[in-house]
């Protein structure tokens, strides 16, 4: 709801369906982040080792809560991270006791800790089959890793190569083809039935390529998948702000130390929670979309999960003056720096009430 001036928005509380929360220290300092204005956040699993069994899940649950600040009702939502080894049946005992709501795919070598992740997509088809058969959404990280294929057309072709087979071959299953990068994947989405959905990031919305490659190499820019060409942030800008439910909200907030980043061979990752809404809210106001805003944020990502829309609400305020911009978090171990959108914010979020 907006007021006549859109000076303020207050909407049912968001979720994020797609973050990285890490463990220990890590985690401890940057879940505050994410508990503060979001009512539930899909965990990713890629620890070092990964969340692979409904019990590494419970563990790693209880991790989290006992992190949160008190007082604090910030549900995760825990997920599976599939190997060639995965046990269905594990899954679906997962599942079935509300233990974990999802299993994500990393094809081994895309990304952080994905070693173990899957090399040969049929050998996971029988873990397919049973989410299909009772509902449970794959999380899909969307790349593939071939030598030959060029990073910046890796979502492309993963849509051709691995993605529609396996839409022909399990035509229920619930697939969120996460952090979309391209007008390929939002194309692909569109030609979808509801079985299919994706994230888009924060970071996605405001940068191109440019960010991490233009005045010197920008490693606080370089997450996966990349930053592509103009033309793809275009196409993701009128994907999300177009009211379409199939698209959603997820942060892909990825924390690293600066030594990790900022080094001969940086980490992927940027760390946006601290931000996230205020990015997101500026985007949907500079599209004049801020009436697609709470569907965005709100109400697809839990009307895909089949979960309810959270009771509590949240206000942004909008000030004529830019805000400023948080910096840097810092551990024990160093500091995390805290992504920079490249454009003036005006939205700051009111704490959750209720
Ligand atoms: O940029 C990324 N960072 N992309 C991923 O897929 C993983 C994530 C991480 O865990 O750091
Ligand atoms: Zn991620």
């Amino acid at each position: 709801m907006t007021t006549a001036e859109h000076a303020q928005l207050t909407i049912p509380l968001p979720d994020d369906w797609h973050l990285h929360l890490r463990e220990g220290e890590m985690m401890r300092t940057v879940l505050p982040f994410t508990s503060r204005h979001f009512g539930r956040a899909i965990v990713m699993p890629n620890l070092a080792p990964p969340v692979v069994t409904r019990a590494d899940a419970v563990r790693y649950h209880s991790e989290i809560t006992a992190a949160l600040p008190a007082g604090e009702h910030f549900k995760p939502l825990m997920t599976l991270y599939l190997t060639e080894q995965t046990d269905p049946e594990d899954v679906r005992a997962a599942f079935e006791h509300s233990d974990t709501v999802a299993v994500k795919l990393y094809p081994a070598g895309a990304t952080t800790n994905s070693a173990a992740g899957v090399h040969d997509l049929e050998k996971i088809f029988p873990v397919l089959a049973v989410m299909e058969e009772i509902g449970m959404p794959f999380l899909v990280h969307g790349e593939v890793v071939d030598a030959d294929i060029d990073i910046f057309d890796r979502e492309a072709v993963f849509i051709e190569r691995k993605l529609m087979p396996i839409r022909q071959r399990f035509p229920h299953l619930k697939i969120v083809f996460e952090h979309l990068t391209t007008r390929e994947g939002v194309a692909y989405v569109r030609s979808c039935d509801s079985h299919t959905a994706a994230t888009i990031t924060p970071h996605h919305l405001v940068i191109n390529r440019n960010a991490m490659l233009v005045g010197g190499i920008k490693p606080h820019y370089y997450c996966l998948p990349v930053a592509k060409r103009e033309q793809h942030r275009l196409a993701l800008r009128e994907a999300a702000t177009s009211g379409d439910p199939r698209f959603f909200l997820g942060t892909d907030s990825a924390p690293h130390l600066n030594q990790a980043k900022e080094s001969a061979c940086g980490c992927a990752g940027v760390f946006n929670v601290a931000t996230a809404l205020s990015i997101v809210a500026q985007v949907f106001e500079d599209e004049q979309a801020l009436s697609q805003f709470e569907g965005f944020v709100s109400r697809h990502g839990p009307a895909f999960y089949d979960m309810p829309v959270n009771d509590r609400e949240l206000t942004l305020i909008r000030h004529d003056d830019p805000l400023p911009l948080p910096k840097k978090v810092s551990t024990s171990e160093g500091e995390i720096t805290i992504f920079d959108p490249m454009i003036a914010l005006h939205w700051e979020v009111v704490e959750a009430a209720g």
